[in-house]
């Protein structure tokens, strides 16, 4: 069997070795960006964070990145304590710093802050809110088609930490990429409470059947920018595209999977739980949606 990848895997890049990091208004050098063991989000994983990219200067969608930060900020009741002009001006700020200009991804993060005592309560956060940006030279680079297995590990309900929010802590996500990989496979397709095909633990997924193309409804999984992009250029380009809800027997039978999220924009899938996806290979469908991506993008970015 192949090596396993990453759904995030990048080139080589020697510079992200002596990158300049944003932490609370500071750009310091990466050795220096450190947080205290005291920091909700190191002690508890109690923030949230948006991965964005850089395209020939633009950093793309975002408005729907800063609407999604905010909104999960607020629904775990963080002040991030800088307003959305504010937190644009911190990320171009870090990016300038590091004169970077395209193939660039940040990892912007904002947590609860430092803690006076090791424990849980939100109110022992006091410092208010820390935020760091980190912004890598990246350019994608998966080397196959991503092969999947379902896990035991279930996408929950939203009474039971949203799966919605992009909150530091991954665990459940975590748990079951590491379920995938013993089980030989790259990274892991997670069902809902009914047992539906949802997403993977790090990206969102959707299948195509005789020229449809099937997502999830949207319950249970990130809201993902590129799953609304992806369905927004169906529906604009006569695919015909239905959130909806199927089965692993729907999709072990589908002609083509792939996976969204803003690194890898569109990832085909070759494999699941041992079964080949149509030919193992990118489909043509696959295929024109990430020609159309690729088009929304320059345009988006005007390159
Ligand atoms: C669990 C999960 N699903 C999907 C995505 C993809 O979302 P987006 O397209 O906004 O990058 C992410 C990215 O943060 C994620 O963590």
């Amino acid at each position: 069997m192949a090596h396993s990848v990453t759904t995030h895997q990048a080139e080589e890049d020697a510079r992200n070795e002596a990158i300049l990091i944003y932490l609370d208004g500071k750009i310091v050098p990466k050795a220096e960006a450190k947080v205290s063991v005291y920091d909700s989000g190191f002690m508890l994983g109690d923030g949230v964070w948006e991965g964005l990219r850089l395209y020939e200067g633009t950093w793309a969608f975002l408005d729907e990145h800063m609407d999604r930060l905010f909104e999960a900020a607020k629904a775990i009741d963080l002040d991030i304590g800088l307003d959305r002009a504010g937190v644009v001006s911190a990320l171009l700020e870090t990016q300038k710093a590091n004169g970077m200009y395209t193939d660039a991804h940040a990892r912007l993060m904002v947590t609860r802050g430092v803690k006076v005592r090791p424990f849980q309560h939100p109110s022992l956060s006091r410092s208010g809110p820390t935020i760091a940006i980190i912004i890598e030279h990246s350019r994608p680079s998966i080397p196959r088609p991503i092969r999947l297995a379902t896990v035991p590990h279930l996408r929950g309900l939203p009474m039971t930490q949203d799966p919605k929010l992009n909150s530091h802590s991954k665990l459940n996500c975590i748990l079951a990429c590491i379920a995938a990989e013993k089980a030989g496979a790259d990274e892991a397709l997670m069902l809902d409470v009914h047992g539906f095909v949802n997403t993977t633990n790090a990206c969102n997924f959707f299948i195509v059947r005789k020229g449809e193309v099937w997502t999830s409804t949207g319950d249970y999984c990130m809201n993902g920018i590129t799953r609304q992009k992806v369905i927004d250029l169906c529906r604009a380009n006569s695919i015909p595209v239905y959130e909806r809800n199927f089965s692993l027997v729907d999709t072990y039978g589908a002609d083509e999977a792939f996976l969204t999220g803003t690194f890898g924009a569109q990832t085909p899938v070759a494999v699941l739980d041992g079964r080949q996806i149509g030919t193992g290979r990118m489909g043509p469908v696959t295929e024109r949606i990430r020609a159309l991506y690729k088009n929304l993008i320059a345009e988006h970015c005007g390159v």
